[in-house]
């Protein structure tokens, strides 16, 4: 008994005594860095924090007992092997010459330094001794630059994780150096160029991840000889390419993602080698040929996303499904008939997307009874009311049926769904809408535009999660509806009928951005409270209604407002100079729109579905982030003269004043509207001349100056003698100049008037066009935000000049 007693003994009084602590100079480096990290790091409890997770990284103590830090315990130098440095800092930035001190230490194994916010570019000379590193992780940092060659030439390298950084450059054929590389993440970077065929020799690849990047070229045919690829994503690059019949080869590929790119050509016969394959993404716009029924019988295939092709559906009733599918998207896929009865046997399904086929028939109870997470079957032709169990499901988070034939009233249960995103838009439902619709208690997004609906709508509690409502071009009626929850973003109920007074309530909603009500049978007093509205709202129309009373001065408290439209009604009293005030008219349009925020994180699969909703894609005009600033209040019985602040609204695209009885001169000031588009003044009693500062109106593309009083001399600039047709300035009276054909030096000889009775009234109407790029605008941005996502396709340029006109 006693030697064992004697030798334990041992062990606990002399063997820590007898080991060696850390290398002093790797103990160094270390303390080094932490210092350098503490001198950074900007932000006082971020330091804190941050250090404090290092305060075990004493000076005189055994560095291979701190935190974060492994050594090698085998070795009798015991040197650091493993650093495991992610999250340390928490905000703010940090330089990457910090890492310097790190890579002082040869022995390292691993390191990991991702998600500390370090700017600047990866230090590439200090890596070179670094002869023994295996996996190297510095994703979700904001690196710049592109990746130092000397990366390249670690041999023992397994895994090179750069991930969501800002690393620009190509991609350069030294990888091949990398013969031990079995991982390379370069996902979320800004890349370009091709993708080098040396990629071909880094043979022990696994995983093969250029997710979100800027390449651009085709698939080097030597990624067919990866042979032990499991995971190849090329997924949101710009690369042409048809996926190569090879691809069968690679037997081991579980993940093959290549949407979002230039794809071109049919799905390879050979795809069906690949029995380890379980997600298969290849949504695009360019694949053509057949969906092969083959793919279903792929056994461990679960993520199927095939949307957006130019891909035929021949399988009608034939699909045998072995594959047991979580995710399916076939939109755009040529279906016809009904939903395919096949997916009954789909039981492990939790997405699904038939958007934009041809699907007809009704919606079948067995879907509504799946528990299914996402439905989208918009942009079809299916028809007939809405199985009551849709809404019982437990799952349902999203569905999206806009843009079909369904009809009948919404159901009952429609308060027991659990659905944050309703889209029940441009069908044929009608009657009224249930008062349950309120009580559903997480949603965020309801959109039931575009049907037949009627009656008063439901109250919301004010602890409503609702953010964005859109019941516009419907039937309904009653008080206009204005109890909602204080989270309420949007509120869109223009084509209704509502009527009542503008109510009180909308002050009780303290973020709203956007509320639309024109085309309604409002009444009374133009709201005195107009400006105890939230100070975020950017957008207000309230066009044909029936208010009356004088626009307060307040209203300039609206700091936000950047479509204002109050045209068609009874308004009358002068023209607040406050107008000039408002803030958000003269700034140039900021970013900071993008604040505009979604509460919830939204899956990366109901992407298409975001964008598209309300065509949002055509709101942006060649992808510029470009708002329409307007202000309209034509069509009223407003007075007086003119404030010249108006001349303050350095931002306003276009400015309505006609049909109203505006006398006075034309402001001098009107010359700063350096950013207008379209201006009418028309069917006022202005008088006096045309402003000489009308030159600087560069941008001006549409005017009418028709039906006032108005004398002498048209102003001539390159812009205003383009706008020459005599009907911008009929009906005033002694106007000249070339754009009239009226020379000024004969001021007695007076043009006999001309053509009074034909003259087409070619008011500017900007209603439906401009009121929709606003609001495309700001859906934009909302789903910017959200989505971080434009289609590749250039949207339809929207401009003013296709606007509709409309006669008195
Ligand atoms: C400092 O960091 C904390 C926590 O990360 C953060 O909440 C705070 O806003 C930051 N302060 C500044 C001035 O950036
Ligand atoms: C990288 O970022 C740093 C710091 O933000 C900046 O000074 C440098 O110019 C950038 N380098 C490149 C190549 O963009
Ligand atoms: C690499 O090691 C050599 C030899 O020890 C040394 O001279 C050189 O300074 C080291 N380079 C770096 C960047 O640490
Ligand atoms: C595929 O993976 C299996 C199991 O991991 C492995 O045994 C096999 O060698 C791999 N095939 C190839 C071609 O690398
Ligand atoms: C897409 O690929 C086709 C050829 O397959 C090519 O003609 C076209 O220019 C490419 N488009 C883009 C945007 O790269
Ligand atoms: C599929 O079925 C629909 C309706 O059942 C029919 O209109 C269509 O022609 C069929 N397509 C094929 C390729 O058989
Ligand atoms: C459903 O699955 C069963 C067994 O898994 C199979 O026999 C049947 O053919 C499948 N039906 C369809 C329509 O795929
Ligand atoms: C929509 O369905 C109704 C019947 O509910 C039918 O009368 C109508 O023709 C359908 N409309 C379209 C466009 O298919
Ligand atoms: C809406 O349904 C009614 C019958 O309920 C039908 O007469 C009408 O055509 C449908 N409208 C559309 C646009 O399909
Ligand atoms: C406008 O806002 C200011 C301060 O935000 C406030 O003092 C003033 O009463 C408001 N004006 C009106 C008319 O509500
Ligand atoms: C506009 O704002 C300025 C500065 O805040 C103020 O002095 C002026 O009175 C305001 N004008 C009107 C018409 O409200
Ligand atoms: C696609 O990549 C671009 C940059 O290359 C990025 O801005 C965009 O957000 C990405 N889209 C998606 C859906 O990931």
């Amino acid at each position: 008994m006693v030697k064992p007693c004697l030798l334990f003994l041992f062990f606990v009084f002399f063997i820590p005594q007898l080991s060696f602590s850390c290398p002093q100079d790797q103990r160094q480096s270390l303390l080094d860095f932490k210092n350098l990290l503490s001198q950074n790091i900007k932000n006082q409890s971020t330091a804190e924090l941050t250090l404090g997770s290092l305060k075990t990284w004493r000076p005189n103590s055994d560095c291979c007992k701190w935190q974060l830090v492994s050594c090698n315990i085998r070795s009798p130098s015991r040197e650091v092997i493993d650093l495991n440095l992610n999250s340390l800092v928490l905000s703010g930035s940090v330089s990457s010459s910090l890492l310097r001190p790190l890579l002082r230490i040869n022995s390292l194994v691993t390191l990991d330094i991702s998600s500390n916010f370090i700017q600047g570019e990866i230090p590439g000379d200090a890596f070179v001794n670094l002869t023994r590193l295996i996996s190297l992780d510095m994703s979700s940092n904001s690196f710049n630059g592109s990746i130092p060659p000397e990366l390249f030439s670690l041999k023992t390298l397994e895994r090179l994780l750069l991930s969501q950084n800002v690393i620009g450059g190509t991609l350069s054929g030294d990888i091949k150096k990398l013969k031990n590389l079995q991982e390379l993440i370069l996902d979320e970077n800004l890349i370009e160029g091709e993708v080098p065929p040396e990629i071909g020799r880094v043979t022990e690849l696994r995983k093969l991840s250029l997710r979100q990047n800027m390449f651009t070229g085709s698939i080097p045919l030597s990624v067919l000889d990866l042979t032990k690829l499991e995971t190849f994503d090329l997924q949101n690059n710009s690369m042409s390419f048809e996926i190569p019949d090879g691809i069968g080869s690679l037997v081991n590929l579980s993940t093959l993602s290549l949407s979002r790119n230039n794809l071109s050509g049919g799905i390879p016969w050979s795809i069906q080698n690949l029995k380890n394959l379980e997600t298969l993404k290849i949504e695009n716009d360019g694949l053509t040929g057949e969906v092969p029924a083959w793919l279903f019988s792929l056994q461990k295939l679960k993520i199927l996303r095939l949307g957006g092709n130019k891909l035929q559906w021949n399988n009608n009733g034939s699909v045998l499904a072995k594959s047991k599918l979580t995710h399916l998207s076939l939109r755009s896929c040529g279906l016809e008939g009904n939903i395919p009865e096949w997916l009954k046997n789909q039981t492990s399904l939790l997405f699904l997307d038939l958007s934009m086929n041809k699907l007809e028939g009704s919606f079948p109870k067995w879907l509504a009874d799946k528990e299914l997470g996402i439905i989208i079957l918009s942009d079809n032709r299916l028809s007939g009311s809405l199985p009551p169990s849709l809404f019982q499901s437990r799952s349902l988070s999203v569905l999206a049926l806009s843009r079909n034939n369904f009809s009948g009233q919404i159901p009952d249960t429609i308060g027991e769904t659990s659905a944050m995103i309703l889209m029940l838009s441009e069908n044929n439902f009608s009657g009224p809408v249930p008062k349950s619709i309120a009580e559903i208690y997480r949603l965020l997004l309801l959109d039931l535009s575009k049907n037949r609906l009627s009656g008063e709508f439901p109250r919301f509690n004010v602890l409503s999660l609702l953010q964005f409502l859109d019941i516009s071009s419907n039937e309904f009626s009653g008080d206009v509806p204005a109890s909602f929850g204080e989270s309420t973003l949007m509120l869109s109920m223009s084509e209704n009928n509502f009527s009542g007074e503008f109510p009180q309530d909308f002050i009780n909603l303290p973020f709203l951005r956007h509320l639309d009500l024109h085309d309604n049978k409002i009444s009374g007093e133009f709201p005195s409270f107009i400006s105890k509205l939230s100070s975020s709202l950017e957008v207000l129309s309230l066009r044909n209604n029936s208010l009356k009373g004088s626009i307060p001065q307040g209203i300039s408290n609206l700091t936000s407002l950047k479509v204002l439209d109050l045209s068609q009604n009874n308004l009358d009293g002068s023209i607040p100079s406050s107008l000039g005030n408002l803030t958000s008219m003269i700034q140039s349009p900021s970013s900071s729109s993008s604040a505009l925020s979604f509460a919830f994180s939204f899956d990366m699969e109901i992407q298409d579905l975001a964008v598209n909703w309300k065509n949002s894609k055509q709101g942006l005009s060649n992808r510029n982030l470009y708002l329409y600033t307007l202000l309209d209040l034509s069509m009223n019985k407003l007075r007086g003269e003119i404030p010249s602040s108006l001349g303050n609204l350095k931002s306003l695209k276009l400015l309505n004043l006609s049909y109203n009885d505006i006398s006075g001169l034309i402001p001098q000031s009107f010359g700063d509207l350096e950013k207008i588009e379209i201006l009418d003044l028309s069917y006022n009693n202005l008088s006096g001349e045309i402003p000489q500062t009308f030159a600087n109106l560069s941008e001006l593309n549409t005017l009418d100056l028709s039906n006032n009083k108005l004398t002498g001399r048209i102003p001539g600039s390159p812009q205003l003698d383009r706008l020459n047709d005599p009907k911008i300035y009929a009906n005033n009276n002694k106007l000249c100049g070339m754009q009239i054909q009226v020379p000024c030096y004969t001021p007695t000889e007076q043009q006999p008037e001309e053509e009074d009775e034909e003259k087409e009234e070619a008011v500017v109407s900007w209603e439906a066009t401009v009121i929709g790029v606003a609001f495309g605008f700001v859906m934009a941005i909302f789903l910017m935000y959200m989505v971080g996502y434009f289609s590749d396709s250039p949207p339809p340029r929207r401009s003013p000049k296709n606007r509709g006109k409309f006669k008195k």
